[in-house]
Formats: C-alpha cells, sequence, structure tokens
C-alpha cells in the first residue's frame, strides 16, 4: 500500500503537519510550489482573492501523476476560507487519481470556512473519495495527540486499501 502526501505550504505550519504524518505512516511527498511564489502582500491581496474563486496557480511540478498510489494525503492552508490556489492547481494536476481515496487536511488560523467540503468536491470531479478529514486551528498544531489523530485516521484509511 503506498500513500502520497500532497500540500502546499506558505509558512511551514502544512508543512509541519504533513512531515509529521508521514514520518509516522510513511509514503512520498509532494510540496507543490506555486509560480511566482506569494510575498505577504501578494498573498493576502492577490491570494486571498483566488482563493475565494476557486482559481489555479500555476505550481510546480505542473502534473502530479498518482497511479502508483493506493492512498492520498492532501494538505492545505486556509486562505480566505477556502484551499490555496496552488492546491486548487494540485488536484487539478492530478493524473490517474480515479478511483483512489484520500484524506484531506486543513490548517488555519480558527476560520476554516468551506475548505474541506470544497476540497472534497473538487476531488470527486476526478474521481476521488474522501474517506478522512481534519482541520488544525492554530494551537492544534503544536499539539501531539491531534497529529496522532490524523496519522491514525491515515493508517487505517491506508489499512483499507
Ligand atoms: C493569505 C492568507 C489568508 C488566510 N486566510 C485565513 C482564513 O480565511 N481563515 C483562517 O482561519 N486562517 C487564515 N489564514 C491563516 C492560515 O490558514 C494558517 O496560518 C495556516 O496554518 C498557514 O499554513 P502554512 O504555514 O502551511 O501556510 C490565512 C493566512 C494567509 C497567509
Amino acid at each position: 500500500m503506498k500513500v502520497c502526501f500532497i500540500y502546499h505550504s506558505y509558512s511551514g505550519i502544512t508543512r509541519k503537519v504533513a512531515g509529521e504524518v508521514r514520518a509516522a505512516c510513511g509514503g512520498d511527498a509532494i510540496e507543490v510550489v506555486p509560480r511566482p511564489r506569494y510575498t505577504p502582500l501578494t498573498a493576502y491581496t492577490l491570494g486571498c482573492v483566488r482563493a475565494r474563486n476557486g482559481t489555479c496557480d500555476p505550481i510546480d511540478p505542473e502534473v502530479i501523476d498518482v497511479s502508483g498510489y493506493d492512498l492520498l494525503v492532501i494538505g492545505t492552508p486556509v486562505w480566505a476560507f477556502r484551499a490555496t490556489p496552488a492546491v486548487n492547481a494540485a488536484v487539478a494536476a492530478l493524473q490517474g487519481a480515479e478511483g483512489k481515496r484520500a484524506v484531506v487536511f486543513a490548517t488555519c488560523g480558527g476560520s476554516p470556512g468551506e475548505t474541506i467540503p470544497r476540497l472534497r468536491e473538487a476531488l470527486a470531479g476526478k474521481g476521488t473519495r474522501v474517506v478522512g478529514e481534519m482541520v488544525f486551528m492554530r494551537k492544534d498544531t503544536e499539539d501531539a495527540e491531534k497529529v496522532a489523530a490524523l496519522s491514525r485516521m491515515v493508517m487505517n484509511a491506508a489499512g483499507e486499501s
């Protein structure tokens, strides 16, 4: 059973959670990076508008072939109550995602809004079923038990593959 972690992280929090869960569960990681990278000014102006509109950023890598994996773990920071434009692009870039299962998680300051439902919907458009989801508020990302709960969710989902 192979697990692929796919995430974007602007300030490092989503990367940290993904890294800790991957250390516990194993698997490969793909960090998507928007082109051009955001600055503090463009993240809160351009980035929030693009997130709000569900826009896809140009990203590296441009194509994400997941045909060799059984389970996807997709992590996003919350921007303007939505997934980031880089994560929108990551979902759009998936190839071979039909029939796969996914665990999704978001990290946020405290207001995730519609991030998870919209991500679930976007993945459904790729033929991928979300079997687990978790939101981390700012304080949760330092909570080892909450991170362990996500690791257990991923391991359980991987075990069912
Ligand atoms: C441009 C921008 C917009 C944000 N919008 C929200 C938001 O709508 N709701 C929220 O709870 N947190 C919001 N945040 C906080 C981030 O979601 C939170 O700090 C997240 O954990 C950052 O993850 P990262 O370090 O992986 O980028 C925003 C942060 C940025 C930079």
